[in-house]
């Protein structure tokens, strides 16, 4: 397990553990019961994934960058409806790569390393693509899963 994904899971973690107390002080709470119901299912994401951005955000800014840097999240360039997330730090000495949305790469700004929005590697001197995680578009919001994506 390298640091990055030490990061990443404890990352993670605090985010869980933050999002799952309320709810479990929630759960000792008197309410009526279809009230409780309705307002939970839209308190959290559901299913692993995480908050990272909104889409007003995604649209303004072109990609989406986790507060820790060990996330990135772009739209498709196949498909606009969906996003694509994968871990920036460059796979060839560790730099944060940037998005370009001109040339819709990411572009590494050590050592000009060249990848797509998918992780693949498109030029540079590294053969390793970026991690990819699951991600997607709900309630206006772009979540990401813990789950690397193979
Ligand atoms: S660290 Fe990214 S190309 Fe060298």
């Amino acid at each position: 397990m390298n640091l990055n994904r030490r990061k990443l899971i404890s990352w993670f973690g605090l985010g869980w553990l933050a999002t799952l107390l309320p709810s479990s002080l929630g759960g000792c709470s008197v309410a009526a019961p279809n009230a409780a119901t309705s307002e939970s299912a839209t308190a959290a994401p559901s299913g692993g994934f995480k908050v990272i951005g909104t889409v007003a955000q995604l649209n303004t800014n072109g990609s989406l960058l986790s507060g820790d840097k060990l996330i990135a999240v772009v739209r498709d360039p196949q498909d606009a409806k969906k996003v694509i997330a994968v871990n920036p730090t460059c796979t060839h000495n560790g730099c944060t790569v940037q998005w370009k949305e001109a040339s819709s790469e990411y572009v590494c700004p050590c050592h000009d390393a060249r990848f797509s929005a998918s992780g693949d590697v498109k030029g540079g001197p590294t053969s390793e693509p970026l991690p990819k995680y699951t991600a997607k578009i709900e309630k206006g919001q772009v979540l990401v899963s813990s789950q690397l994506k193979n």
